[in-house]
């Protein structure tokens, strides 16, 4: 993990020698049949807004020789990927031998391609039989948990240069237990203080496994270990009177149920009021870096109809404030900010592990990708090490609660064309540029967000 000072150029943002330029996925989003799945359940009942089924997605599953060889080709020199527990573990302690073969042959070809693998076990979906038996709410799945995990570091553990134990476990512990918003669709306190702790028992006890386990990665350093945390830049709306002192509250507590809390224990190892008590064994300081994942920034809004919501709004933007097509506020410096205060946290470098927008046109993709790596920049200048940046997504994919409607790839992708033919969109092409250039050019930077380019070369 070492960090290279930045060389200075009048007209270009030059960034350190090994920085990965990667892009990322989630297993269940683009592999397609993963069937045996509480996500797949709940598409057939139609839960999903644009009524889609995961189906086929992208079919990584038997595209992924061809997506490597597009990768490569295009400069990338990373990928994220996830390991889906209900392929691997279809039924409670039956692992399929052919599923972590295919996953093997999988990461033997990214290897090939010499991509920087970050490798994630859990994103979101279970097995249908851990839901069946309460999902994260019953104290068995973490054991089940990590008797998958274990299976997999044993199998597959020569492979990661990254791992990630869980992706943004706060995101389901709230939307899902706390908001109502995914499934479960709960709206309990302690639903969501019992899933927390569940998923920081699993997150610690997956680190140690994978320490004592596979103590090394593929370069012959220690092994690093991290998780993809959901960092959302949360403030209030700041509404006149009573509802702005509502919103503060309401933004206070946010940051604390959705990632403050949560960093606390890993850097302190002491439970947070938020979760409640006791202590959660081996917690702390088990991560080897940080991985952000950055999108937006979400501002709270009091509305006393919303009662389901706990009579706020967090869907508004700010009059004159860019949102994407999934109504998500675009602001480049929250993550400046979120990498300024992850790193104050912990002190371990840091890897951009998610940062993308769904954008059908490309129309706000260029642009969005060039502001906030101009924010990545900042702070590597400033000193903070910074490993890489994984874009999300390599390809359109399947989205957890639109389905196929919102597209976040670099690579169309037609989940309806018999063919599933990759295209790659302009965006596509200028990552590969910024990547091969290992630099952003003020002529990138003039061509996609020209009102930046006083700030950033001085002109
Ligand atoms: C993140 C998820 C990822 C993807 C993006 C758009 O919260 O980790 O799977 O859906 O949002």
């Amino acid at each position: 993990m070492e960090h290279t000072a930045l060389s200075e150029s009048k007209d270009s943002l030059k960034f350190p020698d090994n920085f990965i330029w990667g892009t990322s996925t989630g297993g269940h989003q683009v592999e397609g049949g993963n069937k045996n799945s509480d996500w797949w359940v709940w598409e057939l009942k139609g839960l999903i807004e644009d009524k889609t089924v995961s189906g086929r997605a992208m079919d990584y599953w038997n595209r992924h020789e061809e997506d490597h060889a597009l990768m490569a080709k295009l400069n990338y020199k990373g990928f994220r990927l996830g390991i889906e527990w209900a392929r691997v573990e279809p039924q409670k302690g039956c692992f399929n031998r052919e599923v972590i073969d295919h996953y093997r042959r999988i990461l033997q070809s990214l290897r090939d391609h010499k991509f920087t693998i970050c490798l994630t076990l859990h994103h979101w979906v279970k097995p249908s039989w851990v839901a069946d038996q309460g999902g994260w709410m019953n104290p068995d799945t973490v054991n089940d948990f990590l008797r998958y995990a274990k299976f997999v570091i044993d199998e597959l553990g020569s492979f990661p240069d990254y791992w990630v134990t869980l992706n943004e476990p706060m995101v389901p512990a709230i939307m899902g237990n706390f908001l109502g918003r995914l499934p479960p669709h709960r709206h309990s306190i302690k639903a969501y203080r019992s899933v927390s702790k569940a998923f920081l028992r699993a997150h610690a006890e997956t680190y140690h496994l994978i320490h004592s386990r596979h103590p090394l990665a593929p370069d012959g350093t220690k092994s690093k270990v991290g998780v993809a945390m959901a960092y959302p830049w949360i403030e209030p709306w700041n509404s006149p009177g009573l509802a702005g002192w509502y919103e503060r509250i309401a933004a206070f507590i946010t940051r604390r149920a959705a990632f403050a809390g949560w960093d606390y224990t890993i850097r302190t190892g002491k439970p947070h009021w938020i979760h409640g008590g006791p202590a959660v064994a081996g917690i702390q300081d088990t991560y080897d870096y940080c991985g952000i994942n950055y999108y937006m920034r979400v501002s709270l809004k009091y509305d006393r109809q919303r009662h389901g919501q706990y009579r706020i709004d967090s869907t508004k933007a700010p009059p004159g404030i860019e949102v994407t097509q999934t109504g998500w506020q675009i602001y480049p410096e929250g993550l400046y900010r979120t990498i300024h205060s992850v790193w104050k946290r912990f002190r371990k470098p840091i890897l951009i592990t998610e940062n993308g927008i769904a954008d059908d046109t490309d129309k706000q993709r260029p642009r969005y990708m060039i502001e906030h790596l101009v924010q990545i920049h900042r702070a590597i200048q400033e000193g903070i090490p910074i490993l890489g940046y994984y874009h999300w997504s390599f390809l359109d994919n399947f989205e957890w609660q639109s389905g196929f409607a919102k597209r976040f790839g670099l690579i169309a992708v037609q989940h309806d064309d018999p063919g599933l033919l990759r295209v790659p969109r302009p965006s596509a092409y200028l990552y590969s540029e910024i990547a091969r250039k290992n630099a952003i050019t003020k002529e990138m930077v003039e061509a996609h967000a020209p009102d930046l380019v006083a700030t950033v070369f001085g002109d």
